[in-house]
C-alpha cells in the first residue's frame, strides 16, 4: 500500500461518473436499490462489520475515517470501493491457503465485487429488516483489556540522525510484576517511527544499561542493531512494533517471565528522510499477571550467521533471490502467533513449521509483502512442535538497486525475520 491515495483518486474519478448516472430520487435524494443491486443492510453492513469498524472507529487504529454506520461509509463509498478494489484494504497480508487465525478479516473476491457494485448503484440503503446485525456490537480491534502500568518517555525525543537514528529509552519494570501478558505501543509520531523493538534485561545488567543512558546526553541512549550492549543475547524481546503492527492481550493462558529488578529497554528506529526531523514521545502500556498457564517468549528467528557475515547477500540488479534458514528447537513446544518481518525490497516470505514425519504445517506466508502492513497473525489454535520438528523460514527479494545489498538494521539494508509466541505446552 504504497501509496493508494493516488490509486484511489483515479477509481474516484472513474466511480463518480458511474453513480452520477445511477437513479436518484428526486424527491428526497434518496437510492432505489434496482432489482439484484447489493443494499447497505443486507449486504454491504456485514462485510463492514467484520473487515473494517474493527479499526475504523474512534479510539482505534483508523479514527480518521469512521466507518460504523450507513451514513458514514456511504458518505466516502467511492474510497472505500477503491480501496477494497486495489487490495489496500482490509491489511491482510497472510495468504489464505496456509492455516487459519484468529480474527480474520481478510475478504474474498465476492465481497469486493458487492462492495464495488454497491458504491456503482449510489450505495443503496435497502431495508433495515434484512440486516444480519454485527456493526453495532463493534470491538475495537486489539487493544488491552485492562491497563495496569504505562512506561512513558518523560519528554520527547527530537531524532535528527539522518536518515536513520536509533535510539533507546530504559523504563523500570513495574515492581511487583511477574508475567507480560500484553501491551500496546502507542507511537506518538508515525510519521517518524519506523519501528520499535522492546528488550528486557535481566536484573543483573541493569546497572551497565543505565550507565550507556547516562554517559550520553538529552533522552535515552543512541544504540544501534540492538539494545546498546555488546550483543543481543543480554536482552531478550518483550515485543515491538512495526507499521500496521496490532497489540494487545497475548493469547489467553500465555505470558512472559520478567524477573523482578529488570530493565526495560525501548528501543525505537527513526527514520526522518520523509518528514524531516519531528518530535516523538511514545508510551507502552503493559498488562501483568501473577501467573499463567503457559509461559514462554517471543522468539525471534532468523540464521544467526545472516547477522554476521555477508551470507544473506542480495546481488544488485538482481530479482528472484531468495533465502532460506531452518532449525530444530529440540524438545517439546507450542507456537501461537507468528510474523514476518522484511524492509522495502521484500517480494514474498514463509515461515512454516517442517515435521519429523516429512509433513509440513505452514505458519504464515505473505505473497505480496507490503513495507506498510506488519502484524502478527494468531493461530486460531496453538501449533504442538514436537523433538525433531524444525521451522523453517524463506524470504525472496528484488534488488533493483546498484548496491549489493545485506542484513543490516538501516531502512536500506534487508532483513528476513520471522518472530513467534512461543511456550510451554
Ligand atoms: C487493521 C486496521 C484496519 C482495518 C481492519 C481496515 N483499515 Fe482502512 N485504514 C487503516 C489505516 C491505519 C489507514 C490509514 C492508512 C495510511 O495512512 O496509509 C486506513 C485507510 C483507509 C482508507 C483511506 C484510503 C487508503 O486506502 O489509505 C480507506 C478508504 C479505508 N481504510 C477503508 C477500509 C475498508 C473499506 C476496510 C474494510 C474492508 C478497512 N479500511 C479495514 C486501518 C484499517
Amino acid at each position: 500500500m504504497s501509496r493508494p491515495w493516488s490509486v484511489a483518486s483515479v477509481l474516484l474519478a472513474s466511480l463518480a461518473s458511474v453513480s452520477a448516472a445511477a437513479c436518484v430520487d428526486e424527491e428526497d435524494g434518496a437510492v432505489a436499490a434496482a432489482e439484484g443491486t447489493p443494499t447497505w443492510y443486507a449486504d454491504v453492513e456485514p462485510i463492514v462489520a467484520k473487515s473494517c469498524a474493527g479499526c475504523h472507529q474512534p479510539g482505534s487504529y483508523a479514527s480518521f475515517l469512521p466507518l460504523t454506520s450507513y451514513e458514514e461509509v456511504s458518505g466516502v463509498k467511492e474510497l472505500v470501493a477503491a480501496a477494497m478494489s486495489d487490495g489496500s484494504m482490509p491489511p491482510w497480508t497472510a495468504a489464505s491457503d496456509c492455516t487459519t487465525y484468529e480474527g480474520d478479516i481478510s475478504v474474498d473476491e465476492d465481497a469486493v465485487q458487492t462492495v464495488v457494485d454497491w458504491a456503482e448503484a449510489g450505495a443503496p440503503e435497502g431495508d433495515p429488516a434484512t440486516s444480519p446485525g454485527g456493526l453495532e456490537s463493534g470491538v475495537p480491534m486489539g487493544g488491552l483489556s485492562r491497563i495496569d502500568h504505562t512506561l512513558e518517555m518523560t519528554a520527547a525525543y527530537l531524532p535528527e540522525a539522518e536518515p536513520d537514528d536509533y535510539r533507546c529509552f530504559l523504563f523500570d519494570w513495574p515492581a511487583g510484576s511477574t508475567y507480560l501478558t500484553g501491551y500496546e505501543v502507542d507511537i506518538g509520531n508515525k510519521d517518524v517511527v519506523h519501528h520499535v523493538v522492546v528488550y528486557v534485561s535481566p536484573p543483573g545488567l541493569a546497572e551497565s544499561y543505565r550507565s550507556l543512558d547516562e554517559a550520553d546526553e538529552g533522552e535515552g541512549y543512541s544504540c544501534f542493531g540492538g539494545p546498546g550492549i555488546v550483543d543481543n543475547d543480554q536482552a531478550d524481546w518483550l515485543g515491538g512494533w512495526a507499521p500496521g503492527g496490532i497489540s494487545g492481550d497475548f493469547p489467553e493462558g500465555t505470558g512472559i517471565h520478567v524477573e523482578e529488578d529488570s530493565v526495560v529497554i525501548v528501543q525505537m528506529h527513526y527514520n526522518v528522510e520523509n518528514a524531516g526531523p519531528q518530535p516523538d514521545q511514545s508510551s507502552i502500556r503493559v498488562m501483568v499477571d501473577d501467573a499463567v498457564d503457559h509461559p514462554g517468549q517471543i522468539q525471534p528467528w532468523a540464521n544467526p550467521a545472516w547477522l554476521s557475515s555477508t551470507l544473506m547477500e542480495l546481488p544488485a540488479q538482481t530479482e528472484d533471490i531468495s533465502h532460506g534458514f531452518s532449525f530444530a528447537p529440540g524438545g517439546d513446544y507450542l507456537l501461537w502467533t507468528s510474523n514476518l518481518h522484511m524492509h522495502e525490497l521484500g517480494k514474498n516470505a514463509r515461515l512454516a513449521i517442517d515435521r519429523a514425519d516429512g509433513s509440513e504445517d505452514c505458519m504464515l506466508q505473505i505473497d505480496d509483502w507490503d513495507f506498510s502492513w506488519q502484524r502478527s497473525y494468531r493461530f486460531e489454535e496453538p501449533k504442538l512442535i514436537e523433538d525433531g520438528d524444525a521451522i523453517s523460514l524463506e524470504c525472496t527479494w528484488d534488488n533493483p538497486t546498484d548496491e549489493d545489498i545485506y542484513w543490516g538494521d538501516g531502512t536500506g539494508d534487508e532483513m528476513c525475520l520471522g518472530t513467534f509466541l512461543i511456550t510451554l505446552p
